[in-house]
């Protein structure tokens, strides 16, 4: 077994006028709702949003599609520092080609997990990432936005579902976006995508020290962005930032 060779370096903003910028940060497992919650967030304070896992998914479906193997380390790093991505409004585009829904097929999440697990494939989108955070502010949603990527973050909020309900959730989202789905089997893979994202060694899923959890289990998505909201403008109060 090869072990990690890459240096997993903490991230500092690379131009510091940028660390002014306010960034809201929303982390968990996935189908908790953290996509939904963002964008919305993002919407109604004017910020910038980043969905990073889209950003392992383009990497993951550059690789099924290349057929390159899932362990080839250095050959997914590659494609992940040069990746052609384009994200206009809410569809995304890899090299020119719209692939905001093909993007959200359960194989191509269930890869995204695998190569997320690369240190030199995370290392190689951090700037990618750290490039979203521009004024008047960013919310960004993945993995490891307050532990790895925005430490600095304004707001760092770690959202959580039941199995059950992201089960329920995931299974509704891709029957509306016309893909089969079997809850038995989703949930299943939900189980072992959270093992597999929580367990490995580099950007592990796990709430930042300072991050407030929101359990949405029995929460609409509006109750959650409400509570996200207050929190952050309970920050922004004077005397309070
Ligand atoms: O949020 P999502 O389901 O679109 O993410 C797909 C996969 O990408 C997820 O299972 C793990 C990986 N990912 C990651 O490792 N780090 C992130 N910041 C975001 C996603």
């Amino acid at each position: 077994m090869c072990k990690p060779t890459v240096q997993y370096l903490p991230i500092m903003p690379a131009d510091p006028s940028l660390s002014a910028v306010r960034v809201i940060t929303i982390d968990g497992p996935t189908a908790s709702g953290k996509g939904t919650v963002a964008r919305i967030v993002a919407e109604k304070l004017g910020f910038h949003y980043l969905d990073s896992g889209a950003l392992y998914r383009l990497v993951a479906l550059s690789v099924l599609r290349g057929n390159i193997p899932p362990d080839d380390e250095a050959a997914i790093a590659g494609i992940a520092a040069t990746l052609p991505c384009r994200f206009e409004g809410d569809r995304i585009f890899l090299a020119g080609e719209d692939v905001t829904d093909v993007i959200r097929a359960e194989a191509t999440g269930i890869m995204a997990s695998r190569v997320g697990a690369l240190p030199a494939v995370r290392q190689a989108l951090i700037s990618l990432q750290t490039g979203f955070r521009r004024p008047p502010g960013l919310v960004a949603d993945g993995r490891d936005m307050g532990t790895v990527i925005f430490p600095d973050a304004r707001l760092k909020v770690f959202l959580t579902a039941s199995v059950e309900a992201r089960a329920e959730r995931r299974y509704k989202q891709l029957m509306g976006k016309g893909f089969s789905g079997n809850i038995v089997s989703l949930r299943q893979d939900l189980s072992e995508r959270d093992e597999r994202d929580a367990r490995r060694d580099v950007a592990p899923l796990v709430p930042a020290a300072d991050a407030r959890t929101l359990d949405t289990t029995h929460m609409g998505i509006h109750e959650a962005v409400s509570q996200v909201l207050e929190w952050f403008r309970a920050i922004r109060q004077p005397g309070n930032c």
